[in-house]
């Protein structure tokens, strides 16, 4: 039987239907099980997170050719400080490498990178090579690749209303005029549209934190595939699954 993964590039894109054609405009990924990748083969879990790094690259290179415009990677939350010191270091030394190697071929590619989360607790390096990043890829409009990094949706929303909070008692805003539209442009994500399509690997069934505002509506899908594993055609399965499904956003269905 042919497996997914021996598709040829013309075949790929006829499972996922004419690019663009009917989104998924905005795919959010939970790139989960690179521990599991690594415990499997004997290896540290480091190199789990380095074989996911590989993985990244691929469904970079890949997601502008399915006709995705945004893409939300979530590479450390803001529990993840809670992992042994060696492998927190490990995976902003990672983050490093892939930005620092990258940002120009990236840039060639016409993807602009932005990163999403709190930036103050940050290593001080990675502060600065994230900065240099976005700065450099800012004019670049094929795909937009958000990284989140010390990211968590709780912490995303109470800054949010904070801040309104904050603009509401300097008497710059009504409460009254707070809507969601207005509540949208004080996240992370400001200016983009929703997910439309949020995938998680390894088999695992929750957001653990990830974009809950943003999340309302987005078609979810699980694959017991592990992160490390993950490939083009992977990706193009899952889009193909989006495009199989029916969005009604709280409406009726849609009989034509
Ligand atoms: C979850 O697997 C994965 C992470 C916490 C980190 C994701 C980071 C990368 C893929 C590295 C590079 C990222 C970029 C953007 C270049 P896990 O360790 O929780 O796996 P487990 O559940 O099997 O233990």
């Amino acid at each position: 039987m042919q497996g997914v993964n021996d598709l040829k590039q013309g075949e790929r894109q006829e499972l996922a239907g004419r690019q663009g054609e009917r989104g998924p405009e905005h795919v959010a990924i939970i790139m989960d099980g690179n521990g599991r990748w690594a415990e499997a083969r004997g290896l540290p879990r480091i190199m789990g997170h380095r074989a996911g790094m590989e993985a990244v690259r691929r469904v970079v290179r890949a997601a502008p050719s399915l006709g995705i415009k945004y893409l939300t990677l979530f590479a450390f939350s803001t529990e993840n400080w809670r992992r042994p010191r060696l492998e927190v270091e490990g995976l902003f030394a990672l983050l490093r490498e892939y930005v620092e190697k990258e940002t120009d071929d990236l840039k060639a590619h016409g993807v602009r990178v932005r990163f999403l989360g709190e930036r103050e607790n940050l290593p001080q390096t990675a502060g600065k090579v994230i900065e240099r990043c976005e700065a450099e890829t800012e004019g670049c409009t094929r795909l937009t690749l958000n990284i989140a990094l010390n990211y968590g949706g709780r912490a995303e929303i109470v800054r949010a209303a904070r801040a309104l909070a904050f603009r509401a008692a300097g008497g710059e805003l009504e409460p009254n005029d707070i809507t969601a539209e207005v509540f949208a442009g004080e996240l992370f994500t400001r200016g983009m549209p929703d997910p439309d399509l949020l995938i998680r690997t390894s088999g695992e069934m929750r957001l653990s934190n990830f974009l809950l505002w943003q999340l309302a509506y987005t078609e979810l899908y699980f694959t017991d595939v592990l992160w490390p594993d993950f490939t083009q055609d992977h990706l193009a399965q899952a889009v193909a699954a989006y495009r199989k499904r029916e969005r009604r956003f709280g409406g009726v269905h849609n009989r034509g």
